[in-house]
């Protein structure tokens, strides 16, 4: 746990509403992240998590609230620039220029962040190419991390899906972001390749020092690996604290949980 009355947090996320015709998306959520966090949102499919992953990204701009980046608003500015402001995230469904190798994407990750390129290249050659350099040792360091090297070759549309998410997960990392949103990373994937994709968010912590916010709607993956983890439902805030706090939480355990207590680990898949 780190110390949130010593530090600016590199996120604060407060007290926004956010409404689609009648429907209260997000209602009144308030949290704040701090550097090196690995914070997590979890609630049932419609509880709003994607939606706060819309508003902290500028997609959705809610009605009501205020959502800082390292002190500075975030509200009324548009999606690139947040991103390059560094709010990188990861899709529910993978986003991934599928004919484009891993490199390629990767390298395209870098360039949303530090637009280096033609201008550079036309203005002169040897800085470019010292950038173009430095660009891809980052992007080797990434592949390194993720064990990615055995899929180099072949664009990323013909990889299996949980090397695609993997790749995603380095493109959004190979933008050096403040802060990572991660929507889901283990949908769809069996134990084996959840577990493997715990231990690359434990090691981007280590090596990269990034802060995260993992959005799941299986608590099993939060329980082993958050500091701190937001529960909603329905838009709204249940309960916030440390995972254990949160999952002997009553309003968890009978909203989220239907009223059965949570599984202690991993049986929840
Ligand atoms: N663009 C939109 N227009 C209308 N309703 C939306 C839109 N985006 C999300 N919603 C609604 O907001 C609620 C929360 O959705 P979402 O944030 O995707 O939930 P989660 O990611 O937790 O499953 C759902 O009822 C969803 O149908
Ligand atoms: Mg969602």
């Amino acid at each position: 746990m780190t110390d949130s009355s010593t530090h600016t947090p590199v996120v604060e996320f407060s007290d926004v509403s956010l409404s689609f015709g009648n429907l209260k998306a997000i209602n009144g959520v308030d949290f704040t992240v701090n550097p090196d966090e690995l914070f997590a949102i979890i609630g049932p499919n419609g509880a709003g998590k994607t939606s706060i992953f819309n508003v902290l990204s500028g997609v959705y701009r809610p009605q009501q609230g205020s959502v800082k980046l390292n002190g500075h608003q975030l509200l009324g500015m548009r999606p690139h620039k947040i991103a390059r402001l560094g709010v990188a995230r990861t899709f529910q469904n993978v986003e991934l220029f599928a004919n484009l190798t891993l490199v390629d994407n990767l390298m395209l990750g870098r360039h949303v962040k530090f637009r280096y390129g033609t201008l550079a290249a036309i203005a002169w050659v040897g800085r470019a190419r010292r950038q173009e350099e430095f660009h891809r040792a980052a992007v080797e360091e990434i592949i390194d991390l993720l064990e990615l090297q055995a899929w180099r070759k072949l664009p990323v549309g013909l990889l299996p899906y949980g090397i695609q998410k993997r790749i995603e997960l380095g493109r959004a990392l190979a933008m050096e972001p403040e802060i990572l949103l991660l929507d889901e990373p283990v949908a769809g994937m069996n134990l084996e390749e959840t577990e493997d994709t715990a231990r690359f968010l434990l090691s981007i912590r280590q090596e990269f020092k990034t802060p995260m916010i993992l959005v799941e709607h299986d608590m099993s993956l939060v329980m082993d690996i958050a500091d701190r983890v937001l529960a909603i439902d329905f838009g709204a805030p249940l309960a916030l604290g440390t995972p254990a706090e949160v999952q002997s939480h009553p309003a968890v355990v009978e909203a989220y949980l239907g009223g059965q207590a949570a599984p202690a680990d991993g049986g929840g898949h």
